[in-house]
């Protein structure tokens, strides 16, 4: 098979921790499929700031451009968390997805069987969870102008939210057709009893949706989606939703799957490029142990090979070592119910690595 490239940018905190199990799982493909990878790796996030003054540095952008995926981990840190806007290693990450054109981003909540203890919901509330929140990932108050001034009372700060329909019908259709290869139901969650950009959003649905007549639409708002989200969180199948909210509901998505440390995302554009990466962050308390639970980025890598390269047979093959494993007990801390018998971020890669089959 063609070498395909992966451009690998692990970051901070926990970042490289997983994803050095996730080029475990790259290699052990490999073995059992003969695809080959060629893997680059890039500095990115706090570290690049400290080597190179910059969260994003141009050959960091320059590797993932030739690459055909790019693998993340995880940016940020306190060590930065005083910097300002520019030296900030979440702007690093803002500015590759914008740089790289993806708008989409995918995440995916799928609910264990096993794991059902694991969250702190009702395992009877939990049954039959599987839900897809794709989230606007280069627009909205994320990339609106922002700015600090004195005001009449003093200083202030000002975030600015805008979407053009473009922005908006790119994204919901992409979420229509994700919906049409499922359950067919789609949730547009939006804030439109108050946001412009939420009545641009909902009016934009509602005129495309009669071209996927076979999905049923509705449109929820943002905080009855949170409520909705641990109520009745099977009933969903589809969300999607602009920038922000998107952000916070995948992270309450994350709770019904046990642990953020579960959930993986694809950020996608026009092409099959993609970027890869777990929905959690380089988790400063727990950094440096090897505690950190690397199946969010694991999958990650099932979901690159899905969606980009069409290696669906050894994306299976991931996805179903990551639920023998669990399936015969193997926890890390995050997911353990009893946390002495929990086992490391090394040791969960290994028990993957070895459950897969070709
Ligand atoms: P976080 O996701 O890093 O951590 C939240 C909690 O979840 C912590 O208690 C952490 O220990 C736990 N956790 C996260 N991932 C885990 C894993 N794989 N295994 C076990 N436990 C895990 O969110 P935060 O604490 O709000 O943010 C920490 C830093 O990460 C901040 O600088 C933030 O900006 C950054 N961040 C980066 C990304 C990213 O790079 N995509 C995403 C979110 C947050
Ligand atoms: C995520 C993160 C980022 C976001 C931050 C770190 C910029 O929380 O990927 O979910 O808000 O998009
Ligand atoms: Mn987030």
């Amino acid at each position: 098979a063609e070498t395909k490239k992966i451009a690998v940018i692990s970051g901070d905190g926990i970042g490289p921790e997983v994803v050095a199990e996730a080029l475990k799982v790259v290699k052990k493909t490999e073995e059992l499929f003969g695809y080959k990878f060629e893997t680059e790796e890039g500095l990115f996030g706090g570290i690049a700031i400290d080597q190179k003054g910059t969260p994003l540095p141009q050959e960091t952008l320059d590797i993932c451009k030739k690459a055909d995926a790019v693998l993340l981990g995880a940016v940020g840190g306190p060590k930065w968390d005083s910097n300002p806007g520019e030296l900030r290693p979440e702007t690093g990450l803002l500015g590759i997805r914008k740089a790289l054109g993806l708008f989409s981003n995918i995440r995916p909540a799928v609910v264990f069987d096993c794991l059902k203890e694991a969250s702190t919901l009702k395992p009877e509330v939990l049954e039959g969870t599987d839900l897809i929140v794709v989230r606007e990932l280069t627009g909205g108050i994320y990339f609106g102008e922002k700015l600090r001034r004195q005001g009449e009372s003093g200083e202030e700060a000002v975030d600015t939210c805008v979407y053009n329909v473009k922005e908006v019908e790119r994204i919901v259709r992409q979420a229509f057709e994700i919906a049409r290869t499922r359950r067919k139901k789609l949730a547009s969650v939006d804030k439109a009893n108050v946001l412009e950009t939420s009545r641009l959003w909902r009016e934009t649905v509602n005129r495309i949706a009669p071209d996927y007549p076979d999905v049923e639409l509705e449109h929820v708002l943002v905080d009855n989606c949170a409520m909705q989200l641990l109520r009745r969180p099977s009933s969903f199948d589809v969300i999607v939703t602009e920038n922000m909210f998107g952000d916070i509901l995948s992270d309450e998505a994350a709770m019904l799957t046990g642990s953020i440390g579960m959930l993986s995302s694809a950020s996608l554009g026009e092409g099959s490029f993609g970027l890869y990466e777990p929905v959690h962050g380089s988790a400063p308390d727990i950094a440096g142990k090897g505690i950190a639970n690397p199946i969010a980025t694991i999958l990650s890598v099932a979901l690159m090979f899905r969606l980009t390269f069409g290696y669906h047979d050894a994306a299976d093959s991931i996805e179903r070592a990551v639920k023998e494993v669990l399936d015969a007990g193997h926890r890390t801390g995050d997911i353990a119910v009893d946390p002495s018998q929990a086992i490391g971020t090394t040791a969960m890669g290994d028990l993957i690595i070895a459950a897969m089959k070709h």
